[in-house]
């Protein structure tokens, strides 16, 4: 077993259509520098697409490949990052069903997004067993790596606190392995004398006088041992706060900052809003559609001055431009010193600049989609060494040991 599982970081999307630059500035950018800090699992959550688009299954398997290319087009780096495919780690399925036995229906009824997107959606009947076990499924998602760290958006932080809750129920069931006091000890040893007599003084600090600094420290301690393997470290944690072995880690969210990207007409970009520009689109399209996005509607005619307060355009400045660009734009706005077109000009070329490396990539990616295929086979298989690991302790923590 691996060394570190709280340093390792989960997430996953539905396969739902291609990405557009919102996405990029919102999640994958940090991805990409997650994957060189942290051991990352990346994966296409195809169940969770099936929880609202049962009726249409056909276009998941397309949507799942292109999602994996707009990742690899990005930079998110096979040799770092493990990708893989829900469906086809199926110990997910598993430990979804052994989690549901000891889920109260009631957590998940007061999941926020359940009665949200019934509403939203609803031309869909949303009233399945699947849609309900939505966030149970995402709970299994990230249990099975025993992932400390999942970046997620606001919408999702309900879901990492279910996840919470569900590993706390399961641990205090089935955490009381035979021996536990004694291994645990054992493992305090393991540590050396002097960090054993540390960790005996926290914890009785801790439990005799309920000290939370205590609980605090003891964690942080434990969290900085290099050298105790997972089990070890999971059994410390439990013995420290009185409980019984830790098997299934608490997550935590890693709140991604939302994406202040802005669509073609100022509002969030996002596809319902129908004002995307896509991850890897066509340069010519890129370019028509930026010549003509809106502008402030002050601005009729050339001689008329603007106010870039009050255009969308200014927005895409806001993030594409620098110092000397965007004084130019505020002064040339206001005195109509420069046209709409001629304003839009350093922001298409910063767009088309800023996609040349994705569609590039792409374009190499689509050339050879064995390759894909060969990246996503072998993220699987690994992917799956360290769920059926993670199986194997709850299987025998649960006392479903039969051979
Ligand atoms: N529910 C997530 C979303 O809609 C996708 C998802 C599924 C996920 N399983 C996960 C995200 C596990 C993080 C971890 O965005
Ligand atoms: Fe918008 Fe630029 Fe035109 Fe001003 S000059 S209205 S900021 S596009």
């Amino acid at each position: 077993m691996s060394l570190g599982a709280e340093k390792r970081v989960l997430s996953g999307m539905r396969p739902t259509g291609s990405l557009h630059l919102g996405h990029y500035h919102g999640v994958l950018k940090n991805w990409v520098q997650l994957q060189h800090e942290f051991e990352c699992f990346f994966f296409v959550a195809d169940w969770h697409a099936l929880t609202t688009s049962y009726e249409e299954t056909s276009i998941i398997p397309t949507a799942a490949f292109d999602i994996v290319v707009d990742w690899l087009s990005v930079g998110v780096n096979p040799g770092e990052a493990t990708i893989f495919i829900q469906s086809r780690v199926p110990e997910h399925a598993e430990l979804h069903l052994l989690l549901s036995m000891i889920t109260p229906i009631s957590w998940l009824e007061r999941v926020p997004s359940y009665k949200d997107q019934q509403e939203k959606l609803r031309e869909k009947d949303l009233s399945t067993y699947g849609f309900l076990g939505y966030p149970l499924l995402q709970a299994a998602d990230i249990l099975i790596y025993r992932a400390g760290s999942v970046p997620v958006g606001e919408d999702q932080v309900a879901h990492i606190e279910l996840s919470r809750e569900v590993a706390r129920r399961f641990n205090f069931l089935y955490g009381r392995e035979p021996g536990f006091e004694e291994k645990a000890e054992a493992a305090a040893h393991k540590m050396g004398k002097r960090n054993a007599k540390l960790y005996f003084e926290i914890r009785k600090r801790y439990q005799e006088e309920g000290d939370p600094e205590a609980l605090q420290r003891g964690r942080a301690f434990l969290e900085a041992q290099q050298n105790i393997s997972i089990g070890d470290r999971e059994r410390l944690f439990g013995y420290l706060e009185g409980g019984g072995k830790v098997i299934l880690p608490e997550p935590r969210a890693l709140l991604t900052p939302a994406s202040k990207m802005p669509g073609l007409d100022g509002e969030k970009m996002s596809k319902s809003y129908n004002n995307t520009i896509g991850l890897r689109e066509a340069p010519d399209s890129v370019r028509t559609k930026l010549r003509t996005m809106p502008t402030d509607p002050a601005r009729v005619r050339r001689n008329d001055p603007g106010d870039p307060e009050k255009c969308p355009v200014w927005q895409l400045h806001q993030i594409y431009s620098g110092v000397d660009v965007k004084q130019w734009v505020q002064e040339g706005c206001r005195t109509a010193g420069i046209g709409c077109l001629e304003c839009k000009q350093p922001v298409i070329d910063a767009v088309l600049k800023e996609q040349e490396p994705f569609r590039e990539r792409s374009q190499e990616f689509l050339a050879d989609p064995d390759s894909v295929r060969a990246i996503i086979d072998e993220g699987c298989e690994k992917a799956r060494d360290v769920a059926r690991d993670t199986l194997e302790d709850v299987r025998q923590a649960m006392g479903l040991q039969y051979r």
